[in-house]
């Protein structure tokens, strides 16, 4: 199981999100990613109740588990996370993020977390002021932020991150990973490096092009070449 410190180490991190990819073909593209340098897999889980959409669950994750070694960080779009913890982990998960949403004082989640043997991470919403997760940054490893309001791939970045990420950062010790999500890509993900992220979610900006290995070496570089963290 990877640790915390050793995926520092490799960052900056593109942090492919699965939910862009072809699931008739899912253990293909996992095969893809891991040619292309992939050192971390996204998988967004949605209940349609926290989120206005569907998308897989515990089945999905350890079916992706069996395909690969890569760390799964599973982002937890659900209700009552607390109730799923123990089956997504059971299921492979390394990473286990929920959103602040619906856990204003994560602390005791945290713990479960840590307890399953996961590392745990904290999410907000676009709208969600940072006041509301910059408490607990520090008791968790992965500070999600995201840039679209969750529940689909393929929206447009929200700007509202940049400020967001650039306050955790201040707050944050060195050893964070502080992840950005939604609409990151060719024209987006600088500014966020800029702004305070090492590790950059993206869908649609890896799938949506013919070549995934060249579009995941191009946002590698452009992350490369301008995070200082
Ligand atoms: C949105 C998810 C994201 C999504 C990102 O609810 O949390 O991880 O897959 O997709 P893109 O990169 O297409 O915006
Ligand atoms: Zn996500």
């Amino acid at each position: 199981m990877i640790d915390t410190e050793s995926l520092l180490y490799l960052c900056p991190l593109i942090n492919p999100s699965l939910l862009a990819a072809d699931f008739a073909n899912l253990g293909r593209d996992i095969r893809r990613l891991e040619d292309a340098g992939a050192k971390i897999l996204h998988l967004d889980v949605m209940d349609g109740h926290f989120v206005p959409n569907l998308s897989f669950g515990i089945p999905v994750v350890e079916a992706v588990r069996r395909s690969t070694e890569l760390p799964l960080d599973v982002h937890l779009m659900i209700r009552e996370p607390e109730k799923y913890l123990a089956p997504f982990r059971k299921a492979g998960a390394d990473f286990l993020s929920v959103h602040i949403e619906v856990a204003p004082d994560p602390r005791a989640l945290f713990d479960q977390i840590r307890k399953l043997g996961a590392i745990p991470g904290i999410v907000s919403n676009p709208p969600t002021p940072v006041e509301a997760v910059l408490p607990y940054i520090n008791d968790c490893d992965l500070i999600l932020t995201m840039s679209v309001m969750p529940g689909f791939g393929g929206q447009s970045f929200d700007l509202r991150v940049l400020e967001k990420l650039r306050q955790i950062r201040r707050a944050a010790n060195e050893k964070m990973l502080i992840s950005v999500d939604g609409g990151v890509g060719e024209s987006t993900i600088t500014e966020t490096a800029v702004a305070g992220a090492n590790v950059f979610v993206a869908g649609t900006a890896l799938f949506g092009k013919p070549n995934i290995n060249s579009q995941f070496q191009r946002l590698h570089h452009l992350a490369e070449t301008t995070v200082v963290w």
